[in-house]
């Protein structure tokens, strides 16, 4: 299948794509999605081949407006409606119990209630809207790889297996949405993101933000996160931001083959680093840094004789949370201690 790579202005032609129960991956502030017609359980079905995805992970629900929700979600408590109003369109996602058979399985993993997720990206709320349906829409990589900030990364990773990429640059976050569960008693965050526990705190008070930091044998609520995720072929390390990085340095110096450097300005230009190290720049802070993450880590997979990767750590707080939460997994939980 020939994959086209679509303008803002080829909307429409996107939107026929989908509803003729083709894939095309759209853009988002956070991440790139693959979008189908979360109405058409066939196409549905194809975003699990193209990415290669366990059928057991339920999809996330892109809607634009409040309206699109009510139609299959059981009805919304006030706390629900003030985070609408607050954060959409924006990169919250939210889960809710479903109406009975309202969404098909391959959506929901067999679930009683589904994701929600209202995009801040005018082209994606055109897409919606032209396309006249909701887009279910996983992150648009090959499944364990780096999520996609570019259309150049989605083309990477799925051309020949869906009908189009609509491109509209680099995406702003460069974390995936927030997933806070508002169908059980108390809400949850699922999986850290784009709106912090403290500015979901501000609305609606109360939210528990311990469930997205499983260990042992625990199930993950959101089945996502059981998976290995974010892993290029070389192994992450972690650095944290106020370790002895000159010590880094030597350690890098020692390796046989050339190491990646993926760290903040202020690091990567103060430090000695020897000829096998292999800059790459994350700009001035943790914004730009989580920007940044997911396209370094691919920027390497086209260094073969990159074997290992330094990155930077930052303190878990803010966006910080959502950023170590992927830089853990793509690091595989390895963290060096260089103590000052
Ligand atoms: O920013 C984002 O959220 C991007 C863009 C494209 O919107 N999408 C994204 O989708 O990251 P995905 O499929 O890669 O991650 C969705 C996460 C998964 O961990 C999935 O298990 C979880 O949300 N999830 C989806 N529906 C759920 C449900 N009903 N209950 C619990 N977890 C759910
Ligand atoms: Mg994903």
């Amino acid at each position: 299948m020939e994959t086209h790579i679509y303008q803002p202005s080829d909307v429409k032609l996107a939107a026929e794509d989908i509803k003729r129960g083709d894939l095309v991956a759209f853009p988002t502030e956070t991440v790139y999605g693959l979008g189908a017609d979360a109405t058409n359980e066939a196409a549905v079905k194809k975003v699990y081949a193209a990415k290669g995805r366990p059928s057991d992970n339920p999809l996330i629900v892109h809607v634009s407006g409040i309206e699109a929700v009510e139609k299959y979600a059981e009805p919304l408590s006030e706390d629900a409606k003030k985070l609408i109003k607050t954060f959409w369109p924006g990169p919250l996602t939210i889960i809710f119990k479903l109406k009975p058979n309202a969404l098909s399985k391959a959506v929901t993993g067999g679930l009683d209630t589904a994701a929600f997720r209202n995009p801040k990206n005018q082209v994606m709320i055109d897409l919606i809207k032209t396309a006249g349906v909701p887009l279910v829409g996983p992150s648009a990589n090959t499944s364990g790889k780096p999520s996609p900030t570019t259309a150049e990364h989605v083309y990477h990773d799925l051309k020949g297996k869906i009908a189009g990429i609509l491109d509209d640059g680099p995406t702003e976050i460069g974390v995936e949405s927030t997933v806070l569960d508002m169908s059980t008693d108390t809400p949850a965050i699922l999986r850290p993101g784009g709106v912090t526990a403290e500015q979901i705190r501000a609305v609606i008070g109360t939210v528990d933000d311990g469930k997205h930091s499983v260990s042992g044998n625990e199930a993950p609520k959101a089945p996502g996160m059981k998976y290995k995720h974010y892993a290029p072929s070389a192994q992450v390390y972690i650095v944290d931001h106020d370790a002895d990085w000159q010590q880094a340095s030597q350690w890098v110096a020692a390796q046989p083959n050339k190491v990646g450097i993926m760290t903040t300005d202020a690091i990567l230009n103060h430090i000695d680093w020897p000829a096998n190290a292999e800059p790459f720049s994350l700009g001035a802070d943790v914004a730009s840094a989580s920007h940044l993450l997911f396209k370094g880590l691919r920027h390497f997979d086209d260094e073969p004789d990159v074997k290992a990767i330094l990155t930077e750590g930052f303190s878990a707080s803010g966006l910080g949370e959502a950023y170590m939460n992927r830089l853990n997994k793509s690091a595989g939980q390895m963290h060096f201690e260089i103590k000052k």
